[in-house]
């Protein structure tokens, strides 16, 4: 199995000047996703050279890594979300988000609501996203970079609640960081998600 390696994207210099989440708490993100990326490189490398014969599902390399592999790409994908649709100005959803927000959830208010209490309940994520299938809207619970995503849903809305998005600025008041959260989205973004992957709006 061969793979291409890939880089760490370059972080937008608006996530340098966000509004009540710091530089240096968006560089501890930026440490962190770089690890995923040098990580997920590693991995698929090593896995190049498994003893299929060996795979076993007590332990095992081939289960080792293809476990950690997750960790790494998830930390890779959560991450790249997080850094793209932060830097905006925040306040309530329009355009098509908006739509969907209204439809599903009822307001911006409930939405909001919603996902922070859902970040509240998380210890790694929360994400609001549109599942294909049930042709809505959700606030998913993660737990790490790996749990809990379903199949067939696209992330819109990327929360991280990792203890390092909020500790050097709030210490243990994740909530007031979720505020700031809120205040620096890019709808714009989450807009052109919405029109790039065509989620119906309608
Ligand atoms: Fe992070």
């Amino acid at each position: 199995m061969s793979f291409q390696e890939i880089t760490p994207r370059e972080l937008k210099p608006a996530l340098l000047e966000l509004d009540g989440i710091s530089r240096t708490s968006v560089e501890a993100h930026y440490r962190l996703y770089r690890g995923y990326v040098a990580k997920r490189n590693e991995i698929l490398g090593r896995l190049a050279g498994v003893d299929l014969a060996a795979a076993n599902q007590v332990y095992s390399e081939l289960r080792a890594l293809k476990v950690d592999l997750t960790f790494a790409i998830g930390g890779i994908k959560n991450h790249e979300l997080y850094f793209e649709h932060l830097g905006g100005a925040g306040g309530d959803p329009d355009g098509a988000f908006a739509r969907l927000v209204a439809r599903d959830f009822g307001s911006a208010e409930a939405w909001r609501a919603d996902l922070k209490a859902t970040g509240m309940a998380g210890r790694g994520w929360a994400w609001t996203a549109y599942d294909w299938d049930e042709g809505r809207l959700f606030n998913y619970i993660g737990d790490a970079q790996n749990t809990f995503p379903v199949w067939n849903a696209t992330p819109l809305v990327a929360l991280d609640v990792y203890e390092h998005a909020y500790s050097i600025d709030y210490q243990t008041d994740r909530g007031a960081y979720i505020d700031a959260f809120f205040a620096n989205l890019d709808w714009g973004v989450v807009n052109g998600w919405i029109e790039a992957y065509r989620i119906p709006t309608a």
